[in-house]
């Protein structure tokens, strides 16, 4: 048995230390919002943060999620008012949907390490994610949206206060 916090929430799960987390997410707890494309880190559907930082789930191993905090999609807002969540409704980002829990997981990643970044750095860290509708454009759109209107204290769920006073002073103190 491993224990396993996602989204301020703790669990035990039962599911071998060699279980990828997208797995354990999807399988064992029913979060099904964090999606399998690739399998083997290729796509970046799979997107979640682990402290903050932007992971592969199906190539993180939950031997080594434990122990760490886990924010998936179902983690930003339970109705959409997530900042990221807000902006991509405003740019009307998606298409078919299926890559964008993990566009947005990675975008938060992203936004929690650079509060504006530029459009040099958005495709860096997002050329990662592949989107097959080609909805690069409005993704970026997106990020400046979110990144000019939201603090960095907004970028992740309130359960999550420890993790954001890190992230602030990695940033300086500003939030
Ligand atoms: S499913 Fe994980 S990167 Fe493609
Ligand atoms: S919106 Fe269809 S794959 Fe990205």
């Amino acid at each position: 048995m491993s224990k396993l916090t996602v989204n301020g929430k703790p669990h035990d799960v039962m599911s071998p230390g060699d279980t990828p987390l997208l797995w354990v997410l999807r399988d064992e707890l029913g979060m099904t919002g964090t999606k399998f494309g690739c399998g083997r880190g290729l796509c970046g559907s799979c997107t979640v943060l682990a402290n903050g930082e932007a992971v592969r789930s199906c190539s993180t191993a939950l031997a080594d999620a434990a122990g760490k905090k886990i924010t998936t999609i179902e983690g930003l807002s339970k109705d959409g008012t997530h900042p990221l969540q807000k902006a991509w409704v405003a740019e009307n980002v998606p298409q078919c949907g299926y890559c964008q829990a993990g566009q947005i997981m990675n975008a938060a990643g992203l936004l929690l390490k650079t509060k504006h970044p530029t459009d040099a750095q958005i495709d860096d860290a997002m050329g990662g994610n592949l989107c097959r509708c080609g909805t690069y454009q409005r993704i970026r759109r997106a990020i400046h949206r979110a990144a000019g209107e939201a603090a960095v204290a907004e970028m992740l769920v309130p359960g999550d206060i420890s993790l954001i006073a890190a992230l602030a002073a990695a940033q300086g103190g500003e939030v």
